[in-house]
């Protein structure tokens, strides 16, 4: 009796180690962290311990997430299934995880998102989503994630965005929809994202920003719109980012886009240039795709050549109209005189 009483301690200690780890994955208990990585899972493995928070099931060859996959595993903070074969959440199937705050679905085969993804996941702060299949997304999908920080978008295939898509990501801060295939970048998308500091829009196919897109970005450090089709862009457009004390400069990465370099996209940079708080990042790569004689020349080589031009032809046209105005002046004053001339002999000969 005295013997178990002194053992006492020493099961109680130990009882930890009596959890149940799934069969393949290795568990280390003093932390909760199961790590399923690479073990050719096809299912999520039932018998993950009730107190893990961290559960790595990256590289495997999970397909789908059904409604019961984690139920019960209400202290999961760090979920990771990066690298399946994922196709399908169904609905519900991560609705047990309501302290979850990383979330990583990337390199997997979504195609979409079921309408209450966000719905119980309101502790999430980082979520991935790229390198998926998603090509649009749901008003809904995203609109309960108020406390997300960072939502990487990237290498899907979105190629519009329903307006209110970001309305509930108040406290986003990193926004990544690199790669994908948006045309335009809509006046209202980003109306909530005060908060925003970065916002990664290259290599898609965006020709136009309307004007107030970027107006609500008060704290955005970083825009980047390389890679994307803008032929010209407006100085409205990026005046209207009104950066705060905290975030005193904005960097522009805007090289790789077919600009149309006349006097007018030069006159917009170089008041970019001159606006204390917006710094175009690549200013020397902004390349020229028309017109011809300029097409592979920097907008910067060209200096303030397509001003002079401009200036240049609307000299010649005013030359050539005054000497048009000029010519008809004479013209008109030869024709008074011819007249004249005309009617006092035609006088002088009544006379006679
Ligand atoms: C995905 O997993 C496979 C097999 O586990 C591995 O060979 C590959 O490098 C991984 N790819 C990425 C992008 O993590
Ligand atoms: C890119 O946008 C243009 C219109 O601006 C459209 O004609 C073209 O099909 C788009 N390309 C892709 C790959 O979406």
């Amino acid at each position: 009796m005295f013997c178990l009483m002194l053992m006492l301690p020493f099961l109680l200690s130990t009882v930890p180690s009596f959890k149940l780890c799934p069969s393949h994955c290795l568990c280390y208990e003093s932390s909760d962290l199961v790590d399923c990585r690479s073990r050719g899972l096809v299912w999520v493995p039932t018998s993950v311990p009730h107190s893990t928070w961290l559960l790595d099931l990256s590289g495997n060859k999970l397909t789908e997430v059904h409604s019961r996959s984690f139920m019960g595993l209400w202290s999961l903070k760090i979920l990771l299934m990066s690298n399946n074969s994922i196709q399908t959440l169904q609905p519900q199937s991560l609705s047990s995880l309501q302290f979850l705050e990383r979330l990583d679905l990337s390199f997997n085969r979504l195609r979409g998102l079921p309408q209450d993804f966000s719905q119980s996941l309101s502790s999430l702060q980082e979520l991935r989503l790229d390198h998926n299949l998603l090509q649009h997304l749901d008003p809904t999908s995203l609109s309960d994630f108020e406390n997300l920080k960072k939502l990487d978008l990237s290498y899907n295939r979105i190629r519009t965005m329903d307006v209110r898509g970001f309305s509930g990501l108040s406290r986003l801060s990193h926004l990544n929809l690199e790669g994908n295939r948006l045309n335009v970048l809509k006046d209202g998308l980003l109306v909530r994202q005060q908060r925003l500091e970065v916002l990664l829009l290259g290599h898609n196919n965006i020709s136009a920003i309307e004007a107030g897109a970027l107006a609500p970005l008060w704290s955005l450090t970083l825009l980047d719109l390389q890679g994307n089709q803008l032929q010209n862009i407006r100085f409205k457009t990026f005046l209207k980012l009104q950066t705060t004390a905290t975030t005193s400069t904005t960097h522009l990465h805007l090289s790789s886009n077919p600009w149309i370099c006349d006097c007018e996209l030069q006159r917009v940079f170089a008041k970019i240039q001159r606006v204390r708080h917006l710094h175009v990042y690549d200013y020397k790569d902004i390349v020229c795709r028309a017109p011809a004689q300029h097409t592979g020349s920097s907008l910067a080589s060209l200096d303030s050549r397509l001003c002079i031009t401009e200036t240049a032809s609307v000299l010649v046209i005013t030359i050539t109209v005054m000497l048009a105005v000029i010519g008809a002046l004479v013209k008109a004053e030869h024709n008074r005189k011819n007249k004249q001339s005309a009617s006092d002999s035609e006088s002088d000969r009544q006379e006679k």
